[in-house]
């Protein structure tokens, strides 16, 4: 008897001992419907992915703001002149370069102190060092000058680290390139185009040779083909003295030399 009741016992402290199942204290879970430790997992996986989406859109933001860089205003940038030991910047078209490096030409007293802390792409090519000369403004050059400012923004992309750009002309203040901006572009466009087209016909009408002293005046000659003035179509580039050849002495943009006869190869010019 002591024997059996310790039997029962026994199977007591074994049923009492065995795992409770949230089955056995919640009820019967529905068929179709995840088990309650399921939908915690669920949960779990669901915010892993939301925090892995967070964190990417954050490093995603922060490449794209490091992709833009730094959007700078003209009165801070006018700070960077190398005074005080702040670095030295300066713009051209827009974008910013810390030129520190060039101390020597950009700091106070140097050659090209006049660039600095500001956007005076203008000045670039026209050389006008002078208040109205430091001017951003390049849509009074022509494209073969504004082509010139582009070629010393490349000359800065080389030698210098690009700290931005700054908000004004060329950018807006989003760091959105502007209309002007544009405008820049259509220029070295058409420039790229313009020096396409001298290159051709600078194979088609070669250049003359040509020589000046003041005793005996100018002179132009060609080896082959025969001197004549030859207007490019193109305001800035003007006449040149070209050689032509025989089969091409008629045509409408030549001029024969008033010192020349037709198949002279050697005109007085002056
Ligand atoms: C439109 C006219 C000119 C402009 C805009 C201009 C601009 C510049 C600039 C920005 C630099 C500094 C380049 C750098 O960061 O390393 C420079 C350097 C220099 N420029 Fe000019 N320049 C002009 C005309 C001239 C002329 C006419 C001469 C000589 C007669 C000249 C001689 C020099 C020399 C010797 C250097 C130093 C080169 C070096 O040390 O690496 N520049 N120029």
């Amino acid at each position: 008897m002591a024997k059996q009741e310790a039997k029962v016992r026994k199977r007591a402290v074994v049923e009492t001992a065995a795992p409770v199942s949230d089955a056995s204290t919640e009820g019967p879970v529905p068929v179709g419907e995840p088990h309650p430790s399921q939908e915690s997992r669920l949960a779990q996986y669901y915010g892993i992915v939301v925090v892995a989406l967070v964190v990417f859109a954050i490093l995603f933001y922060l490449g794209k703001r490091n992709e833009v860089q730094r959007l700078w205003f003209p009165e801070e940038l006018s700070e960077y002149t190398g005074a005080d030991d702040k670095p030295i910047l300066i713009a051209i078209l827009g974008t910013v370069f810390d030129v520190t490096k060039g101390a020597d030409h950009y700091g106070p007293g140097g050659g090209y102190s006049h660039f600095a802390g500001r956007d005076a792409s203008a000045a670039f090519v026209t050389g006008d060092f002078s208040p109205a000369g430091l001017t951003d403004d390049v849509s009074g050059l022509a494209p073969s000058q504004v082509a010139g400012v582009a070629q010393w923004r490349q000359f800065y992309v080389e030698r210098y680290k690009q700290v931005g750009v700054l908000a004004g002309r060329y950018y807006d203040d989003r760091g959105e390139a502007t209309a002007a901006l544009r405008s820049v572009e259509a220029a070295l466009e058409e420039a790229a185009h313009e020096d396409a087209r001298r290159k051709e016909e600078e194979k088609q009408y070669p250049a003359c040779n040509s020589r000046w002293s003041q005793a005996a005046g100018g002179e132009v000659w060609c080896d082959k083909g025969f001197p004549r003035q030859f207007f490019s179509g193109s305001e800035h580039l003007g006449t040149r003295c070209a050689c032509v050849q025989a089969q091409d002495l008629d045509r409408p943009d030549l001029r024969q030399y008033a010192s020349c006869e037709k198949y002279d190869n050697r005109c007085k010019t002056s």
